[in-house]
């Protein structure tokens, strides 16, 4: 199974994600508007249009090249992040399928991960993390953000994380203005992205509340049982209170994880979720399911396990609600 990185797309999963009639594909490739490579697949030769043929097509649409018959837009927040103190909700998971899909949409996607975890790292299949520079050489050793920022993907670029970024927090503590030192360092590479996501660790520590600083949107991931929204009122007040002594708005998103619709519990948190915080749940809730679990167990985007499953409904619907709602 082939990395994210070398994923190719048939006419018919163009069609579906580009949102245009299968008819119209080789109209697209005759106009000079996309790109069909033949690729060899055992005996038979057939069409393919590679990652990066896909992103040059969203980014003309983008710019208004193919006239008006799609347009994605831009995002509504630049600077974004995933976040719960409470573990094990789905932030990683979610946040590397949002930014592969947010990269297939054909955007310039700078992930940063911010768990010594380094769950989001191994997820978009960067092995060699610990061999590399991560966020606390940016904060701590006053190496440029640039400097840390390795390519993953056709439009994807990483901060990678690793065990030693478990030690940032003493270190931070004792630095000057130690929430801004983030914002500033993400503010120097801004321009040269559409999208800047964190994944953070589950904790209220320091180097989250300076991505708290940074961000414009918070996505609290919560699954759908009770103690993990019984920990969503402390999630609430954490970050109104960030943004009380910073003076920094933030726009808050709720997005339901794991949910079961054969379970009553399920069925029952998520209506409370939806009655308590009704202005910032998603309208996307995301199911519980195997393919997500396989996705992550192969590194890769669900598209590659089930392009017609229901993970990749949720994760397409989640990432338009998130970057354009
Ligand atoms: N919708 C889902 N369906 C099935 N499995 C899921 C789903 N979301 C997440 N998981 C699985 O749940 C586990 C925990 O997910 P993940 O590591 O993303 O959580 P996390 O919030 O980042 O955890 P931590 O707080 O430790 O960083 C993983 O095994 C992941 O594959
Ligand atoms: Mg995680």
């Amino acid at each position: 199974m082939s990395s994210f990185r070398e994923m190719c797309f048939t006419p018919n999963e163009f069609a579906n994600i580009a949102q245009v009639d299968k008819g119209m594909v080789s109209t697209l490739e005759s106009n000079g508007l996309l790109k069909i490579v033949r690729r060899r697949l055992g005996n038979a030769e057939r069409k393919m249009i590679t990652l990066e043929d896909m992103r040059d097509y969203f980014k003309a649409a983008r710019i208004g090249r193919h006239g008006d018959h799609h347009t994605s837009g831009w995002p509504k927040h630049k600077i974004q992040m995933f976040y719960n103190v409470k573990g094990g909700t789905g932030k990683s998971t979610l946040t590397a399928q949002y930014v592969m899909k947010a990269a297939m949409l054909g955007l310039k996607v700078l992930a940063i991960d911010l768990d010594g975890q380094g769950h989001l790292t191994v997820n978009l299949d960067i092995l060699d993390a610990h061999e590399r520079a991560t966020i606390y050489d940016v904060l701590i050793n006053d190496l440029s953000l640039a400097d840390a920022i390795m390519n993953v993907a056709p439009g994807l670029d990483l901060v990678p994380a690793n065990l030693g970024l478990c030690n940032i927090e003493i270190p931070l503590n004792n630095k000057a203005r130690r929430e801004y030192r983030l914002s500033e360092a993400i503010a120097k590479i801004a321009d040269q992205y559409d999208l800047i996501v964190a994944d953070t660790n589950p904790a209220a520590s320091i180097l989250n509340g300076s991505m708290l600083v940074a961000a414009q949107l918070v996505n609290v991931i919560c699954a759908t049982n009770p103690l993990s929204f019984h920990g969503m009122s402390l999630v609430m007040v954490t970050i109104e209170e960030m943004e009380r002594e910073f003076k920094h708005h933030l726009d808050v998103r709720i997005v339901p994880n794991m949910y079961d619709n054969r379970e009553v519990i399920s069925q029952e948190v998520l209506g409370e979720l939806r009655t308590q915080f009704s202005e910032n749940c998603t309208q996307t809730v995301v199911n519980r399911s195997a393919e997500l679990n396989e996705a992550t167990k192969r590194r890769t985007t669900v598209w590659q396990v089930n392009a017609k499953g229901v993970a990749a409904q949720d994760i397409k619907s989640l990432t338009h609600e998130l970057l354009f709602n």
